[in-house]
């Protein structure tokens, strides 16, 4: 099998690394760079725990091969200082308690850094659709809607 040399910014930090054509950026995150963050779910793209950035944007981890971050910039929630939502939104889950387990806080996290940086001024609808793909077991998700709605509006 040919291998692949690719390269990419991950938190900030350029990466370098050989993968196969197969393999998985959810399994090489977790497996090749000790980025433990994005969480296995479902490995289908249902539940949204193994949400990454990718040039801003989220993506299914699950569902993209290595390959594709080839020449891109990822950030998890590792490199939270890197992106200032999601430092704030980091801060406010915590002072509000607003997790129970957590698995899914990662990739709530990170879905709602994505909608603060398109819009710092989200309805309470927006805030939802932005976080319907990740699945939460535990809250019934008003503590996480409250918390991203008090942390997009601390300026
Ligand atoms: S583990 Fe990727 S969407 Fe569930
Ligand atoms: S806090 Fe447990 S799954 Fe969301």
């Amino acid at each position: 099998m040919k291998l692949h040399n690719i390269q990419f910014k991950l938190n900030g930090e350029k990466v370098s690394l050989t993968v196969e054509p197969s393999d998985v950026l959810l399994d090489v995150l977790r497996g090749k760079l000790g980025i433990k963050s994005p969480k296995v779910g479902c490995d289908r793209g249902d539940c949204g725990t193994c949400t990454v950035l990718m040039n801003g944007k989220t993506i299914r981890s699950c569902l993209a091969l290595a390959v594709e971050a080839d020449g891109s910039e990822i950030v998890t929630l590792e490199g939270a200082n890197t992106r200032k939502w999601t430092q704030r939104l980091q801060k406010k889950f915590h002072e509000k308690n607003a997790f129970q387990c957590g698995f899914c806080a990662p990739g709530i996290i990170l879905s709602a850094t994505e909608l603060l940086e398109k819009d710092p001024r989200p309805t309470k609808h927006d805030i939802k659709e932005a976080i319907a793909g990740n699945l939460c077991r535990c809250t019934g998700y008003e503590p996480i809607v409250e918390a991203i709605e008090e942390a997009a509006r601390e300026k």
